[in-house]
Formats: C-alpha cells, structure tokens, sequence
C-alpha cells in the first residue's frame, strides 16, 4: 500500500478540500485514478470543506472527497458520525449531481456515532467555541466506553466496512484526508481546552491500521495568513489589514458561518507541524489575498517581520521552511 496524507498545518480552514481535490482528479498514464481509496481519518460534521467542481462548490462536512472523484471512499474509525446528518450530505450530494453507491461509501464498523445528547450538550457550550455538532461529548463517551458505535445502527449496516480488510487489499494508493488543523489536535494544540478532540496530525492516519513506511507523501496545507475560530482571543484589537484579509479573503467558517479570527502566519508554528508530522511539500493557499490586500507580513521568533513585496514575503518564507520541503504557493481557490 501507499499511502498520501493531506493535512492542514494551522487552525484548520487551511484549504485542504482544494488539494485533496486536486490530488484525487490526478490520472495514471492509463487515464485511470492515480488513487483508489480515499480515508478520512479524524473529526466529524464540525469540518467543512468547499470544494469547487467543475465551477460549482460543492461543501461536505462527513464524506470523504474522493466520492466527488468516482473513487471508493472510506469514514475511518477515528472520526465520528451523526448518522441524520450522513444521510442529508448523501442526499445534497446527490441533488448536486455527485452519485454515490453502498460499494462507494463505507463506514468503519467501530466508528462512534454522535447523538442527540451530544448535540443537545454540545449546543449548550460558551467556554470552547465549539462547532455545536457534538464531537466533543461524543469523543468523551467514546473513551469512556460509553458510546455507541456505527454498528449498532440498523441503517448504517449497508455501509459498514473493517479497516483492517480495507487496508490489507492489494495495489492500493491511499489518500487520506485530515480534517481541521494540526494545531487544533487533543494532543499537540497549544490552546487547551480551545482545541478539538481528535488527531489531526498523521498519528490519525496510521491509527486507521496504515503501516507509518508506508507513509509515502505528507502534504501540508497553511494559508498565507492564519485564521481561528473558537472562543479564544486571537486576532489583535486593532489591525486594519487583517480586517481587510478577513473581508477580502471571505474568512467565515463553512460549518457555522462565524467570522474567523485573522492574523498573520506564524513560520515557528508551521515548521513545528511539519517537523512532527513528516510533511514533504508544503502549500501556502490564499497568496492572492495578501496580494489584493497589499500586506505582507508575518511572524518569526515571535517577532512580526514585514516585507515590501510578495517577492521579499516568499524568498523569507524559503528561506525558513525547514529544509528539503518542498513549497507550492497557490492563488486560486480552484486550482493550486
Ligand atoms: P469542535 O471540534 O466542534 O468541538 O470545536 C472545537 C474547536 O475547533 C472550536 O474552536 C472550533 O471552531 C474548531 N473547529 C472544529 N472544526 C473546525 C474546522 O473544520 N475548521 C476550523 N475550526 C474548527
Ligand atoms: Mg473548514
């Protein structure tokens, strides 16, 4: 097996939908899908990722991408899933255009299935900022063995897989799909408690049962700016410009419709994503905004660095990467 991982570095939000997307439209020199299984390994209904295809977006919060691409895609059993809401996304994915089977879709057996309780607890909260979807009481219930699992649902039972027979198949070429960011992980996320309560990083991935050497490519997705959206205070009082990034660059969260909080990228906390994760390449979305915004700015050292040009911004940016990683600076929402 081979695996590629696609995971967003920052706070989420990063653009990863773009990139799995653009991944998984990739073609053999036979014209047939570079990839055959597509997993996404952590999180539930509180991701959204905007997907424009064939000039039409397309948002999905559960379902792995690759059903937008013809190819098998998987709910791996670090996620978890409000099966009410599994079943609208199959519905607007349809009403959309984008077709679906049981052979196509699968749930692992042992994924947890967010409840009305989770909802309703969750909706209740103001300490987090939470996406109110449930995942954080359902991942509590979930360790303390309390939860109830996809296979206890009769309606799923059309769907339900073992990730250990998926992933022992022959000739695959995975890609796994993260969900939020790396700095947002249970583990690894500098806010506790204003984090969520999953892996987001590649330790999610080889949980799914992926050997870690087959780990053949880590892409890292940040933005050119950094945005948040949670309870905790992150963008400064007062800053013009990244008023100007918040407006220009549309930053509203796709699953709850808040503003985000913007502020400028910090490459300190990129290069410790990258150092933990493995990441090969590294793609800096959103180019365009700062751009139109004319502000080139961010931070190193705790210290905010300014540029005068794009040019002076990427040639520090390259400089600072750690070395070896490769970095793809991206202007387009639809292409990278
Ligand atoms: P939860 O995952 O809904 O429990 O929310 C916990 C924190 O993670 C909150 O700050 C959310 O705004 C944030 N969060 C969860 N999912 C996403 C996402 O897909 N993008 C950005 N932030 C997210
Ligand atoms: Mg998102």
């Amino acid at each position: 097996m081979k695996a590629t991982c696609v995971l967003g570095l920052d706070f989420g939000d990063e653009g990863k939908g773009k990139i799995v997307s653009h991944l998984l439209s990739q073609k053999t020199l036979f014209g047939k899908n570079k990839f055959n299984l597509c997993v996404r390994y952590n999180g539930g209904h509180n991701a959204g990722h905007s997907i424009i295809l064939n000039g039409q977006k397309i948002i999905t919060h559960i379902i792995p991408g690759g059903i937008l691409h013809g190819i098998k895609s998987i709910i791996g059993h670090g996620c978890v899933l409000n099966p009410t809401k599994f079943f609208d996304e199959l519905k607007y994915l349809q009403e959309n255009g984008v077709a679906w089977s049981t052979n196509m879709i699968k749930i692992a057996y042992n994924t947890h299935i967010i409840t009305q309780e989770h909802i309703e607890e969750d909706s209740k909260d103001t300490k987090i900022g939470t996406t109110k979807q449930g995942n954080g009481p359902c991942y509590r219930d979930k360790y303390a063995r309390t939860g109830i699992r996809a296979e206890d649902i009769k309606e799923l039972k059309p769907f339900l897989i073992d990730m250990y027979e998926e992933l022992q198949q022959p000739n695959l070429n995975v890609l796994f799909e993260g969900a939020q960011g790396f700095h947002l992980d249970i583990n690894w996320g500098p806010f506790y408690p204003y984090l969520t309560s999953s892996s987001c990083g590649v330790s999610g991935v080889i949980d799914c049962g992926v050997q870690p050497k087959n780990i053949k490519n880590v892409v890292g997705v940040c933005k050119a700016y950094t945005t948040y959206v949670g309870a905790k205070k992150f963008q400064p009082d007062s800053y013009g410009i990244l008023e100007n990034i918040q407006k220009i660059g549309k930053e509203f969260g796709a699953t709850t419709g808040r503003v985000r909080q913007v502020n400028f990228l910090d490459l300190d906390r990129i290069n410790k994503s990258i150092d933990i994760n493995g990441v090969d390449t590294l793609i800096i979305n959103k180019m365009d905004i700062l751009n139109k915004v004319g502000g080139w700015r961010l931070y190193k050292d705790k210290y905010l660095e300014y540029f005068i040009s794009e040019r002076d911004f990427k040639s520090y940016i390259k400089k600072n990467i750690r070395k070896g990683v490769k970095i793809i600076f991206s202007y387009s929402p639809e292409r990278i």
